[in-house]
């Protein structure tokens, strides 16, 4: 992977927006380089990560990018979404507020990205399942009214990280 020479077929923008806190930065970690970072700080502004995969016999580099949830420190949003080919909208599974403004993250997506853009809804911290304040019902139904795909994961616990970006990716591709 490190390999310079390495023919590039598609490079795929996906997108991490929700509430401040929920586990976007910690997710990316997870996803790009098996990491957990036990004092993670709040995200100012965007940063991206890279990831190169082997779909279907082609290569795929995935830009992932992840924003502030804060409102004081997210930047222009036009630019956040612009080439963006699919987005994670991320809300924590023990916080019903971070749940209740997916609705309004997923108007400021649809207001600003592609409207072919692939979006999957993901209910972080599963780990904490004991603190559960958002039944999966009502997520799935969420997702099935809104037209998303869904999945719970567990950025501390890597559970479904991966399964869900490869989700995304092998959708948009
Ligand atoms: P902003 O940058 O402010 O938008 O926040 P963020 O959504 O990027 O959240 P971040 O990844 O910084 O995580 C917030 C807090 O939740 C940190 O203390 C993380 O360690 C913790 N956290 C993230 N993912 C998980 C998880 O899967 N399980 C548990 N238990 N804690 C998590």
């Amino acid at each position: 992977y490190g390999d310079y020479n390495t023919k590039i077929d598609y490079v795929f923008k996906v997108v991490l927006i929700g509430d401040s806190a929920v586990g976007k930065t910690q997710l990316l970690g997870r996803f790009a380089r098996n990491e957990f970072k036990v004092d993670s700080k709040a995200t100012i502004g965007v940063e991206f990560q890279t990831k190169t995969l082997i779909i279907d016999n082609k290569t795929v580099k995935a830009q992932i990018w992840d924003t502030a949830g804060q409102e004081r420190y997210r930047a222009v949003t036009s630019a956040y979404y612009r080439g963006a080919v699919g987005a994670m909208l991320v809300y924590d599974m023990t916080k019903r507020q971070s749940f209740d403004h997916m609705a309004r993250w997923l108007e400021e997506l649809r207001s600003h990205a592609d409207k072919n853009i692939v979006i999957m809804l993901i209910g972080n911290k599963c780990d904490l399942s004991y603190l559960r304040a958002v039944p999966m019902e009502d997520a799935e139904e969420f997702a099935q009214r809104e037209n998303l795909f869904f999945m719970e994961t567990s950025a501390l616990e890597a559970t479904n990280v991966e399964t869900c970006f490869l989700t995304i990716l092998t959708e948009i591709y």
